[in-house]
């Protein structure tokens, strides 16, 4: 038998509750560990593990769940209780082993940027942006101030990489955020923009904020939440227009736009 194999026949006895990755020094793990992570997990965390549209970027040190490596052991393998992030192992999760878990917690550290990212921009500027000129606030919230419409940027900076966060202000409708009823769903839906005509010939346009076949939920941009039966709608029309508009340079100049992401970096998120 080849020594490699003996090597993993020991292994398997204490992948365990260890404190450590048993694998973080097996050059082979991170490698069998991207390809797992490919296959089970950049579907939500991208690939590469920068972020997708519905994981937090991975490759960042800070983890809003804990960095090691039993705490991330542990998040990947039994999910995040009341986050869309699911179990790994069991019956609910895609079928890794303990040992496919540790081999993408050696992924993730090969991937990890080793100092945290410096952001650019003057945070202090850039909170006088958004809660002034910019007029972020208007529809979102950062720390319990600001508007519903949008959704709560508090934990972004924690969660998702500068490009992403450069790219939902450029371009919003790219990529729509994941919606707010995201913990209570395998696939959450969207911040998608509706547009519906009531039976009185009202028209409304807001995000949706539930929705399944007979009724839906919408905010509008006032604020204003309605409950609406489909069947009584005289038109019902969904979007994947954005209902932020697309901070180009002419409404936010790099500078701002640099200034913004390193203030909502350096949010606290507890
Ligand atoms: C259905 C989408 C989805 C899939 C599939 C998924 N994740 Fe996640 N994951 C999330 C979300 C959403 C969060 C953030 C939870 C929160 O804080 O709200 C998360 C959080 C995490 C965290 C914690 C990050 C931190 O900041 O502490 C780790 C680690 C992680 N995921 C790894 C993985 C790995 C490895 C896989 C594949 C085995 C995977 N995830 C599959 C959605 C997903
Ligand atoms: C008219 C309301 C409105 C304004 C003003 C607005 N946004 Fe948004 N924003 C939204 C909505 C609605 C979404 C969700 C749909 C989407 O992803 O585009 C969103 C999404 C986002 C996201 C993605 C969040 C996620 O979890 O993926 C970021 C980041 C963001 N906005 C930042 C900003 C910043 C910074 C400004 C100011 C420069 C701003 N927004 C101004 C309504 C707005």
């Amino acid at each position: 038998m080849p020594p490699k194999v003996v090597g993993l026949l020991l292994l398997g006895t204490v992948l365990i509750a260890q404190d450590r990755n048993p694998l973080a020094n097996d050059p082979n793990a991170a490698k069998a560990g991207e390809f797992q992570f490919r296959i089970n997990c950049s579907f939500c965390h991208g690939l590469g593990a920068r972020g997708g549209g519905r994981g937090p970027d991975l490759t960042l040190a800070r983890k809003r769940h804990g960095a090691s490596d039993a705490e991330m052991f542990q998040n990947i393998k039994n999910g995040i209780p009341g986050t869309a992030m699911p179990a790994a192992i069991g019956s609910i999760g895609v079928g890794m082993t303990d040992e496919e878990v540790w081999q993408v917690v050696a992924y993730i550290r090969s991937v990890q940027v080793k100092t945290p990212a410096h952001p650019p921009g003057n945070a202090a500027n850039g909170k006088d942006a958004f809660f002034g000129s910019a007029k972020c606030f208007a529809c979102h919230m950062v720390q319990g101030k600001g508007g519903r419409l949008g959704p709560d940027l508090t934990g972004t900076g924690s969660s998702r990489s500068i490009e992403s966060i450069v790219e939902s202000i450029r371009d919003p409708s790219r990529r729509l955020a994941a919606g707010l009823t995201e913990a209570t769903k395998a696939f959450p839906q969207e911040y998608e923009t509706v547009t519906v005509v009531t039976a009185d010939g009202k028209t409304i346009t807001g995000v949706t904020l539930n929705e399944d076949s007979f009724s839906v939920q919408i905010m509008d941009p006032a604020e204003k939440i309605y409950l609406l039966e489909k069947d009584k709608l005289r038109s019902f029309k969904k979007t994947r227009t954005s209902l932020m508009p697309a901070y180009d340079t002419s409404l936010l100049s790099d500078k701002d736009l640099g200034d913004i992401v390193a203030y909502l970096l350096g949010v606290e998120d507890k």
